[in-house]
């Protein structure tokens, strides 16, 4: 840590830091656009100029490492005249568009028109209009709002390893546009809109759904695969509309990727509200004592999947089957890991995205959930008999073993799965409850509930736990008749 002085005001701050960031931690905001903690700096927009002690002409904070003794002016009449002049630069060409541009309410321009800007245009010239264009299969480019920042060209290099991007033309005429008229493919479509500090670049899959300041936020866990990335959800009417990242400076977490950010329908629709016995509605009160039916006569059980399911409701499943067993005097097997990449150690798609979509396969691990023989030993339990009743937790059925045990599926959709089981139970997702996911790297990581499941919808565990009572009910009516 150095001491400076913003302002007149002495601070400590983290000498590893630019201005912009060490200001930002002691509360003091220097406006900026092109400036992003997890990109080079380039000091290419001239928002964050600011006054240093000693030194004639205004610097980029950006661009400037802190200093032990230092001292910067961030709010002088001249700093206040250099911002003015660049809103007034960027604004020329900027259409008036933010009844209708997506990105109002979250807007850096809008933010630092207010913070910064003048409130009135000399500009009398007609503003250039280049036509809107698809440059990704989930991507659109809005060429009148673009402030050139270069964050996108920057993102794709830096960090996704492609260079679909570039910057043509000079000055006036200066578009960002295809490098090789290619559109764009890959898995952060979501991400290039997110970093650009104005609404240029949008998304397709959102586009006009809602305006920002309708959401209900929380912080919250992607659900898509185990790198954990932190998210805001934001809600609205009780449906999941978006995830917006949370950004983790100390873990290093700075995106989002397309897989993760844009698999939310599944939340809203579809959903499983009643129980199922052989793919037709049914309730608790039906099937609840005929799965108790079904245990009492057993061979043997086993519990496959899981790992979608916070560390919370595992260990309370985990003990409710401890508990059955003991009631039943037969072993329950409990197997989170049902696709080859859970039994590996960690394979990365790209530079965030895993093998692996599940969101907590080592918080289930590190609750011990696995067996030594695997799936693969448990199926063919399954299929030599010595296994027939099977609880399958929000996963794929197996297809080998399907006919050749009684199948329980608890989901959160109405899947194909949950219409091939024997009985289906419904169950709460992970968003409608707060818990905690375990990533990858065994950081265990809380998120809040987001949404209301309907009143009367149980928990995985719930599900077991009222298993459980029914079991011991129907022993304690046994005793009862002796
Ligand atoms: S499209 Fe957005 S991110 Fe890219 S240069 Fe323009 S303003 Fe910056
Ligand atoms: S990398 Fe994984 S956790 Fe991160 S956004 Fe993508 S799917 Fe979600
Ligand atoms: S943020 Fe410093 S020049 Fe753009």
């Amino acid at each position: 840590m150095v001491k400076i002085k913003i302002d007149g005001v002495e601070f400590e701050v983290d000498e590893k830091k630019n201005l912009i960031d060490a200001a930002k931690e002691v509360g003091v905001d220097i406006p900026y656009f092109c400036y992003h903690p997890a990109l080079s700096v380039v000091g290419m927009c001239r928002m964050c100029l600011i006054e240093i002690e000693g030194v004639p002409r205004l610097q980029a904070a950006c661009n400037t490492p802190v200093k032990e003794n230092m001292g910067i002016i961030t709010k002088s009449d001249r700093v206040k005249e250099a911002r003015a002049g660049t809103m007034e630069f960027l604004l020329a060409n900027h259409p008036l568009d933010c009844p209708v541009c997506d990105k109002a309410g979250e807007c850096r321009l809008q933010d630092n028109a207010f913070g910064s800007g003048q409130g009135h245009s000399r500009f009398e010239f007609q503003k250039r209009n280049v036509p809107q264009e698809e440059i990704g299969s989930n991507l659109i480019i809005n060429h009148n709002r673009c402030i050139v920042c270069y964050r996108c060209v920057r993102f794709e290099e830096e960090k996704v390893g492609e260079s679909n991007l570039g910057l043509f033309e000079r000055g006036n005429d200066s578009l960002i546009g295809l490098a090789n008229n290619e559109p764009i493919n890959h898995n952060f479509q979501g991400a290039l809109a997110d970093i650009c500090p104005v609404g240029a670049l949008l998304n397709n899959k959102t586009l006009f759904k809602s305006r920002v300041w309708w959401y209900k936020s929380h912080s919250s866990v992607c659900h898509g695969c185990s790198t954990g990335c932190n998210v805001t959800t934001n809600v609205r009417d009780n449906k999941m509309y978006r995830y917006m990242v949370k950004e983790n400076h100390e873990k290093n977490m700075f995106f989002l990727c397309d897989k993760g950010r844009f698999d939310l329908d599944w939340m809203n629709e579809n959903r499983l509200f009643s129980y199922m016995e052989n793919g037709t509605p049914s309730t608790s009160i039906n099937v609840i004592p005929k799965i108790a039916n079904a245990l009492r006569s057993t061979n043997g059980v086993a519990v496959i999947g899981g790992a979608h399911e916070s560390n919370e409701n595992l260990a309370r499943i985990k003990s409710a089957l401890t508990e059955l067993s003991k009631e039943l005097s037969k072993p329950i097997q409990f197997e989170v890991r049902v696709t080859e990449p859970q039994y590996k150690e960690t394979e990365q798609v790209d530079f965030l995205l895993t093998k692996d979509y599940h969101p907590n396969t080592r918080g289930a691990l590190d609750l011990e959930i696995s067996t030594p023989q695997g799936l693969t030993g448990i199926v063919s339990d399954i299929l030599s008999g010595a296994i027939d009743l099977v609880f399958v937790l929000k996963e794929e059925i197996p297809s080998s073993i399907l006919g050749k045990a009684t199948i329980v599926q608890l989901d959160t959709n109405i899947t194909s799965s949950a219409k091939a089981a024997n009985f289906a139970a419904p169950i709460k997702l992970f968003a409608d409850e707060a818990g905690s996911f375990t990533n990858k790297n065994g950081l265990k990581q809380d998120f809040e509930k987001s949404m209301e499941a309907p009143k009367g919808l149980p928990s995985s565990a719930e599900f077991f736990e009222k298993v459980l009572s029914e079991i011991r009910k129907k022993e304690e009516a046994l005793l009862g008749n002796r």
